[in-house]
């Protein structure tokens, strides 16, 4: 059995050697999903935890390690997931991990965004800074890494797109050759063209994401392809390395709230393992409320939480929020435990409430895409139904880059984005903030007079409506 980690049921709680788990990633007993324990984890055996944390370097020599490795010049070392790798032991060799020097995103301040939630403090820790403009990289090179050293010449997933922009861009790094299977009709273009450009076998399926990954996962099982969807816990290594940054970006403070998008659930319970093993690690002394916002659309987390009786119902998923367009969450159960032990809360949101929420987020500069922006919507909510104060720190993860889908944000500005019906739902304020937030292109004749005309009356009506600049930043 590997010394460094094994797999551990998140259901049933049965142990397995990490070269023991099924293709499919399914405990054989209760086809619950795994979680990697380490031999300092919480419940690995009281002895050998001792004596594991012993030979951990202590706190403050780990977050040393940590800082200094950025001034590296070694990939392994300048990769913001591999930095932390004490606390992914999951590869044999560090130095053949297949990395594009993901992860070291920024964390931004968000002072506009937060006078609009009503919170003194925000900041929005940009994941779709990564190379192939998503998360998913932080859980790619982990997974994908573990691809290599156990031979497997053909990875897959199921994907919304991002999974699949990311996944083929890392096999293609390795040399591996990588199969995407994404719902027809259902994607942003710029998440469909990467996969074309990093040389995948796209196959678009006449079905939703839902669809596409119960296929998927039988396929895995007939064929010697490593699956890398979230149900691969080793994603889920990679993925929980944000949290380690966010406390690092703050002086090794933490936030009193983390704001997550909700789609497949995988992220969130990434995040929650990385701020809940560093807790147990002595690393942070508490861990911040983890919420997760899912759309209205797609919300059967959301639904959860509201059924008396907690039983887990799919849904069929609609929103134009297509990275989390899924209505059978592969990882609901590891989801709704870090949002439980966190003190953390579900919530969903509105097609109107999404469009908004990305626009303010555009207009502070920063801009992400659609599922991004259910975090700034989410929030809102949270502060009116006072689970967040003003005065405490929240911190949202964007998840994706504003390019992945320039078509929504295009249609939003012209005007052509939501229904009527979805309008008529918007209050006075946040139809006043639409209509602000608006800038269609000016399609005009190349003549001076025309055009200075134009500008002359839109320069005036911005100076009119006030300043835009970020508070203490260059104007
Ligand atoms: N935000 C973006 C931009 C995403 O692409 C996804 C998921 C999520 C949020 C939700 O994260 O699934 O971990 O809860 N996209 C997957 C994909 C499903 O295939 O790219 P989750």
């Amino acid at each position: 059995m590997s010394a460094s980690h094994q797999l551990r049921c998140t259901s049933c709680g049965a142990r397995i050697a990490s070269e023991a788990v099924r293709s499919d990633f399914r405990c054989p007993d209760c086809n619950g999903l795994y979680e990697v324990i380490y031999p300092w984890s919480q419940g690995w055996s009281a002895e050998k935890t001792a004596s594991a944390e012993v030979r951990l370097p202590n706190p403050g020599g780990m977050r040393h390690l940590w800082q200094e490795r950025r001034t590296s010049t070694m990939p392994v070392d300048q990769s913001g997931v591999w930095r932390f790798r004490e606390l992914l032991p999951i590869v044999r060799d560090a130095e053949r991990v297949v990395t594009l020097r993901e992860g070291n995103t920024p964390l931004f301040e968000m002072p506009r965004s937060a006078e609009l939630a009503g919170v003194d403090w925000l900041l929005a820790k940009h994941q779709g800074m990564n190379p192939t403009g998503s998360f998913k990289d932080t859980g790619m090179t982990a997974a994908l890494s573990v691809a290599v050293e156990r031979g497997f010449q053909w990875v897959a997933c199921a994907s919304t797109g991002n999974t699949s922009a990311s996944m083929s861009a890392y096999a293609a790094r390795a040399g591996l050759r990588s199969i995407v299977f994404i719902p027809e009709g259902k994607i942003a273009w710029g998440k469909l063209s990467q996969s074309m450009d990093y040389g995948a076998l796209t196959v678009q399926l006449k079905t939703d994401f839902d669809g596409c990954l119960k296929l998927l996962t039988k396929l895995v099982q007939q064929f010697p392809i490593y699956l890398l969807n979230s149900v691969n816990p080793y994603r889920l290594e990679g993925q929980k390395t944000p949290a380690m940054e966010i406390v690092e970006q703050m002086e090794w403070q933490v936030p009193e709230h983390l704001v997550v998008p909700g789609g497949n659930l995988g992220n969130s319970s990434a995040l929650g393992k990385g701020f809940l093993e560093m807790k147990h690690l002595g690393l942070v002394q508490r861990v911040p409320k983890i919420h997760v916002i899912q759309a209205q659309g797609a919300n059967p987390l959301y639904r959860w939480f509201g059924d008396e009786n907690r039983e887990m119902k799919p849904v069929k998923a609609e929103t134009r929020a297509t990275a989390i367009r899924i209505g059978n969450p592969a990882s609901w159960r590891k989801a709704s435990r870090v949002i439980e032990e966190t003190g953390g809360w579900c919530e969903q949101v509105s097609e109107q409430e999404i469009a908004l929420a990305k626009a303010e987020i555009g207009a502070e500069g920063v801009g992400c895409e659609p599922a991004s922006a259910v975090t700034l919507a989410g929030l809102k909510k949270l502060v009116a139904a006072g689970r967040v104060t003003r005065e405490e720190r929240v911190v949202l993860v964007l998840t994706g880059h504003t390019l992945k889908d320039p078509q929504y944000t295009i249609d939003y500005h012209r005007g052509e984005l939501l229904t009527a019906a979805e309008t008529a739902g918007a209050t006075e304020a946040e139809r006043a903030r639409h209509a602000a937030l608006r800038k269609p292109p000016l399609v005009l004749e190349a003549d001076e007079a025309v055009v200075l005309k134009a500008l002359k009356e839109r320069m005036a009506k911005a100076d009119a409506a006030g300043t835009q600049a970020v508070p203490g930043s260059s104007k």
